[in-house]
Formats: C-alpha cells, structure tokens, sequence
C-alpha cells in the first residue's frame, strides 16, 4: 500500500509538529512528511522541519486583503503538497467554509481543552477560571464549526490547587498532546481511522465518545 502523505500546519513553536516528525522518523506513523506549511515567516517551529530537510512553504496571512484570499493561497500550497492527511499543529488562523470543506476528512486539529469545553483562546486561563476539576487536549476532525468537529481522543488530567495557567499548558503539552496527536495520526495514516458521514469511526467503531489515554498504544504512551 501507498505510504500515505502527511502535511502539518504551524503558526508557533512547533513541538506538536516535532512530535510527528519524530514518529514519522521512527515508523510509529506510517506516513510520508511531505511538507509544512505555516502562516508566519517567524514561526519558532520552522527550524527543525528545514533542519530536518522537509519542504517548507510560508504562506503569510498578512500578505492577503481577505480571510478568502489567504485561505485559497494556502489551498494552493496544500494542493501541490497532494496530502492524504492535514495535521493543523498549533495553526493559529481560522479557516473559511470553502477550505475545510476541501480537505474534510483528511483534516485533524488538536486543541488544548476538553473539548467541548472551551473552544477558542486562553483556554487553561479559562479552565482556572470555571473551576474546572479537570483540564486536557482533544484531537478533532476540522469541519466548519471552529473547534467543533467530532472528537476522536481526549486525554485529562486533575488540576492541582497551585497549578497556574502556564503550568496547566505545560502539564497539557507534555502529558496529553505529544501523546494523543501522534497516535491519531498514525491511526489515520494506517487507514484505520476516518470519518464517515460526520462521525469518527476507528476500524469500523463509531466514536460516540473520543477514546482516552487508556486506548494509546503502548509506542505512543
Ligand atoms: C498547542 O497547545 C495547541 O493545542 C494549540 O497551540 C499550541 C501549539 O503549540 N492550538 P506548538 O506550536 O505545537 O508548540
């Protein structure tokens, strides 16, 4: 079978995408990196994708009088990549209808709540703020609603009296989303996972619910 084709889109400082490189290196993903595209020249996490020889495309969002005219550069940019698989990592832009449409069921994003608590920004602040007894990431499949595209795997945590902001995204960085996106991915890239009319489904199961830390198998723990 053809190996499938995998590009990741960044605006940051790229450790989700460093994630994927290192299991696509190692054979976890079964995939082929064919590229990285961000929305910013400055992106942090670009190094270590030109670093590691992978074509890089910058697409920059200011350089476009429109949310439509941006969001076709970067289909343009995407095109030519071919992808089977689209891991948004830290894309910090929103994307039209037109191009989540195109690339539907090819595309994941991983966010940094227990979706579908906090969709959006500041989501750790927010989570402090509600009181939230537990906070996490969840990997989704993108569709037009922002951040609310059906789950595939969440993975939690209890949040600590002294835990701060900046501790919850680190604690969320390190123990949930280096974790559960590349075993998403690689669940995509075998096959095993898609999404059929709106629902997630992994080898034939439709995920009522996403799946959790306990399901990461055990190269991904
Ligand atoms: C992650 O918390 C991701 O969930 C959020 O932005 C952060 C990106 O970090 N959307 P990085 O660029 O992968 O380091």
């Amino acid at each position: 079978m053809k190996r499938a084709r995998l590009a990741v889109l960044i605006s940051g400082r790229g450790r989700n995408l460093g994630a994927l490189q290192a299991a696509v290196r190692d054979g976890r993903i079964e995939a082929e990196l064919v590229g990285v595209v961000s929305n910013r020249a400055d992106a942090a996490g670009l190094a270590q994708a030109r670093e590691a020889g992978l074509p890089v495309v910058v697409v920059p969002h200011a350089d476009h009088a429109s949310r439509a005219a941006f969001d076709e550069a970067l289909a343009v940019a995407l095109r030519a990549l071919a992808p089977d698989i689209v891991a948004l990592a830290g894309f910090m832009r929103i994307l039209g209808e037109p191009f989540v449409r195109e690339f539907e069921g090819r595309m994941l994003n991983i966010h940094p709540s227990l979706l579908p608590r906090h969709k959006g920004l500041d989501t750790h602040q927010r989570a402090l703020e509600a009181g939230d007894a537990e906070h996490g990431a969840t990997v989704h499949y993108v569709t037009p609603q922002l951040d609310g595209g059906p789950r595939v795997i969440q993975g939690r945590f209890s949040v600590r009296a002294h835990d701060d902001a900046q501790m919850l995204a680190a604690r969320v960085m390190d123990e949930i989303e280096l974790k559960i996106y590349p075993q998403a991915v690689a669940w995509m890239a075998r096959g095993e996972l898609r999404l059929e009319d709106g629902c997630a489904m992994l080898r034939g199961r439709p995920l009522r619910e996403p799946l959790g830390l306990d399901d990461l198998e055990p190269g991904f723990r």
